[in-house]
């Protein structure tokens, strides 16, 4: 399976500090926002990434990501000229999709909580060996500014609808959806929304009325956090903060999920913290790789 990031976007809401970088640049706590989604697509055993931005943004992330050798995997890059729609990254990264199955993540969604792996693991399984599409609902407070999902009793998938005036149900769609190789004709045939994009949730509405369609749903216990004003962001960072401090282990620390999905080794990783041993991040990873390398 492939995996796909999109990070474009102009980030209106984030004026004036996303007029001189991009939104999936800038901190949550301690890296880069960007770092959370490529967590993600690692975490789902997914290691030849593209990552889409806007032509202006996308030196930022080569300078910041490279090729991924370092990391175990590797990492592709394309243009979104203009903010288009999320369906667009289908229509954008088909040669990089091949005959491939594919996850795509907004490079803008933060994920955590216990369980993850296994429910991303199930994503690639629905998709290779069922030919199923998989997406995630979350209950939110305020349903109307996302993709709302209602279920029947038996958590099938009725209805799907972006951003409805008047939601029937309090579970938005998250930004990770898992695909079979079909998507990129399903993408190819979406037609523009009322507000002018290709979406996402009309992509899904194609194979729920194929009748190819899964959603998990995440519990109370589980976060997904937003990033789309200060305040949130300060939120996410608050949150991120709370809980490395608390338990001592970080979250979307990409050197460290490699190392975990065997991507690298503890030397390899040891090699990694080398040049940031100023700063806890580098710590971090420098004490885990000790700790492995010793045992
Ligand atoms: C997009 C999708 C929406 C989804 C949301 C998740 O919204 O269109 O269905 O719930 O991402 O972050 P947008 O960010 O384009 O407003």
């Amino acid at each position: 399976m492939k995996g796909i990031v999109l990070a474009g976007g102009s980030g209106t809401r984030l004026y004036p500090i996303t007029m001189g970088i991009s939104k999936q640049l800038i901190p949550v706590y301690d890296k880069p926002m960007i770092f959370y989604p490529i967590s993600v697509l690692m975490l789902a055993g997914i290691r030849d990434i593209l990552i889409i931005s806007t032509p202006d943004d996308l030196p930022g992330f080569r300078r910041l990501l490279g090729d991924g050798t370092r990391l175990g995997v590797h990492f592709s890059y394309a243009e979104q000229p203009r903010p288009e729609g999320l369906a667009q990254a289908f229509i954008i990264g088909r040669e990089f999709i091949g005959d491939e199955d594919v996850c795509l993540v907004l490079g803008d969604n933060i994920f955590h909580g216990q369980g993850f792996t296994a429910m991303l693991e199930r994503g690639v399984r629905n998709a290779a060996e069922r030919n199923t599409a998989t997406i995630f609902a979350y209950p939110v407070k305020d349903p109307h500014r996302f993709g709302v999902v209602t279920l029947d009793d038996d958590g099938m998938p009725l209805r799907i609808i972006e951003k409805p005036a008047e939601p029937e149900s309090n579970f938005a769609v998250v930004g990770l959806y898992f695909y079979p190789n079909d998507v990129v004709d399903i993408a190819a045939r979406v037609t523009p929304s009322a507000r002018g994009e290709l979406e996402i949730t009309s992509v899904n509405h194609a194979y729920l009325e194929q009748k190819r369609l899964n959603v998990e749903c995440f519990g109370r216990g589980f976060s997904w956090l937003d990033t789309g004003t200060v305040d949130s962001l300060m939120e996410a960072s608050s949150y991120v903060e709370a809980i490395q401090k608390r338990q001592g282990f970080f979250i979307a620390a990409l050197e460290e999920v490699a190392f975990r999905r065997g991507f690298i080794t503890a030397a390899q990783l040891k090699k990694l913290a080398a040049p940031m041993l100023n700063c806890d991040y580098g710590d971090y990873l420098n004490n885990l790789a000790n700790r492995c390398l010793k045992s």
